[in-house]
């Protein structure tokens, strides 16, 4: 199998390939955690491993699908191929008269009807812009047959009605919380990488960089070639050049105009809340948008000592490699990569 997007030279990560392994046991395990925690390379290594007695029916949804058709095609197609009964034929056609409801009936009878048990793996849900498709996915996912399975990924939490999965005990989550590096993998990274970094530097490396796969990837990758690593790792943080483009490209770049213009008019500040975001931005609903930003793990992490409601304020620190800890501030928001977006 092959899910687009990963590196080569992924390290090990046996803990977190065990905690897989117990959650999809599970009918449905969600994976939400932000951009470039390791979701794709953690699905990767646990997919290609020699042991593993389920067969694999992947897909990745495509950035920003809108189309019903092509989502349930593409994961009509990846069942037959794991269930064994596309040898040859042709993958299923697109039709003008397509009705997304048989085709959730469709994907539940080859899933039922086949000879091994099979995991659902989807990649990249969040890209799935169609409420009527998750809600049919959600449709899919409550129905799975015995022996099916379902592991799926996304940035943010998505409203997928799971609440009887859960009540059920059916459910499981890997948060980003689960997916951070440990000291150790840094180590290891840092050495598959073949950097000589002392004990302290790797230590300040991970810690600054909270855990966050990608920034200690793009750390690794300018560590490489630098001259003196230990005064790198000092320096390192959100203000990094591979880090701010990362950020810029992921995540700055595929915001609406209005937010854009927000978080761009409030970068001077380290501090922000609703109110004073509407007045520089000189537009009423800023509070909103912070909010939506925060549930989408983009940019803010709430200061409220209790968190937001569904709990996801800690998965937006990734954005700050230098610090996003929560402080006491009730109702204010700072924003999370500010020097990162002057320094583009
Ligand atoms: N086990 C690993 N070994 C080495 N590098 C890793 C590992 N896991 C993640 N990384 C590094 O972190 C980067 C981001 O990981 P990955 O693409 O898996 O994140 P993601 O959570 O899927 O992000 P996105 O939401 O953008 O899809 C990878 O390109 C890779 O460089
Ligand atoms: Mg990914």
């Amino acid at each position: 199998m092959t899910v687009a997007g990963a590196t080569p030279r992924l390290i090990d990560r046996g803990d977190l390939l065990a905690a897989l392994d117990r959650a999809s046991a599970k009918k449905v395990t969600i994976i939400s955690a932000p951009a470039g925690s390791g979701k794709t390379s953690l699905l990767r290594t646990w997919a290609d491993r020699p042991d593993r007695a389920h067969r694999l029916a992947v897909v990745r949804v495509r950035r920003d699908q809108h189309d019903a058709q092509d989502f349930w095609l593409a994961l009509l197609d990846a069942v037959r191929h794991a269930s064994g009964t596309a040898s040859g034929a042709k993958p299923p056609a697109a039709t003008p008269d397509f009705n997304a409801p048989a085709m959730v009936d469709r994907v539940l009878s080859e899933l039922a009807g086949a000879r091994s048990d099979i995991t659902l793996v989807i990649d990249d849900l969040h890209e799935l812009n169609s409420p009527e498709t998750l809600a049919q996915l959600t449709r899919l996912l409550t129905k799975l047959p015995p022996g099916a399975h379902a592991v799926l990924t996304t940035r943010h939490d998505l409203r997928l009605g799971l609440h009887q999965l859960r009540l059920a005990g059916e459910l499981a989550e890997i948060r980003a919380a689960d997916l951070r590096f440990t000291e150790r993998d840094t180590r290891e990274l840092l050495a598959a990488s073949g950097i000589a970094l002392s004990g302290a530097g790797t230590a300040l490396l991970h810690q600054r960089a909270e855990g966050w796969a990608a920034g200690l990837r793009l750390a690794a990758l300018s560590l490489a070639g630098h001259p003196d690593p230990e005064r790198f790792v000092a320096e390192f943080s959100g203000t990094n050049r591979a880090v701010a483009e990362y950020l810029i490209g992921e995540m700055l770049d595929r915001q609406p105009g209005d937010v854009k213009d927000l978080l761009l008019r409030t970068a001077l500040l380290d501090r922000v809340n609703g109110e004073l975001a509407d007045l520089l931005t000189g537009r009423p609903g800023s509070e909103r948008i912070l909010l939506e930003l925060e549930d989408a793990n983009a940019f803010v992490v709430s200061l409220d000592p209790g968190g937001p409601p569904n709990g996801s304020a800690d998965m937006a620190r990734f954005l700050t490699p230098s610090g996003t800890r929560r402080r006491r501030a009730t109702g204010m928001m700072r924003p999370g990569c500010w020097p990162t977006i002057r320094s583009a």
